[in-house]
């Protein structure tokens, strides 16, 4: 049986480069962002590249129970995950007293809410498979300081320290547990 890979973020740059690579490795695909027609046109174009359709499924990763809905039709549809890769972000840049709660709220609760949201829904199943992958995207503005990007900045090290604590807290727990990637 094919290994699976969930993708959040799969519509466009990194996320869409992912779902390309992971296909041409033989894996089945799970691709989620909020415009589902543009998710459909890269499903597509994998498809025309000789590899199986991919499950594309519109969902908002800030949304909790939109990605619970999701990743169970996932686990429905391909009966397992293998691997989780947190890619779904934005960016935004300025000066930080220009930054509303509204704003800051889009940036944390997409960058870091939608990582954690789903992690949360697909850690019981790796737990009980006793295997998994996470990939979480940050950046090196989650590594270092960069002026005018403080409420990015704030979300990426957040996703640093989520990723390092997952690591440490799990990796002895279940085999073959967490990798992580920074940008
Ligand atoms: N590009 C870089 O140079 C760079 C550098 C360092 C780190 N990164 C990180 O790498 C990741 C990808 O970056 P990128 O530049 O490839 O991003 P991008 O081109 O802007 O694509 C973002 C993707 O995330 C989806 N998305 C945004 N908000 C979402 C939400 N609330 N729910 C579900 N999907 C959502 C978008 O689709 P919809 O709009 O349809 O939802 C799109 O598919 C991000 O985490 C970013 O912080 C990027």
């Amino acid at each position: 049986m094919a290994p699976t890979i969930l993708i959040t973020g799969a519509s466009q740059g990194i996320g869409r480069a992912t779902a390309t690579l992971f296909a041409r490795q033989g894996y089945e695909l799970v691709m989620i962002a909020r415009q589902k027609e543009r998710l459909e046109e890269v499903a597509q174009e994998i498809q025309k590249l000789g590899y199986a359709k991919p499950l594309t499924m519109s969902c908002d990763v800030r949304d909790r129970e939109q990605v619970d809905a999701s990743i169970k039709t996932a686990l429905e549809h391909y009966g397992n995950i293998d691997v989780l890769v947190n890619n779904a972000g934005i960016f935004a840049s300025g000066t930080v007293e220009n930054f509303s709660i509204d704003d800051w709220h889009q940036i944390i609760d997409t960058n870091l809410w939608g990582y954690i949201h789903t992690i949360n829904a697909l850690l019981p199943h790796f737990l009980q498979r006793g295997s998994g992958t996470i990939v979480n995207l940050s950046s090196i503005s989650g590594k270092m300081v960069v002026p005018y990007l403080t409420a990015y900045s704030t979300s990426k090290f957040a996703v640093t320290g989520l990723t390092e604590s997952l690591e440490t807290e799990l990796k002895p727990r279940v085999f073959r547990f967490v990798v992580f990637t920074q940008i």
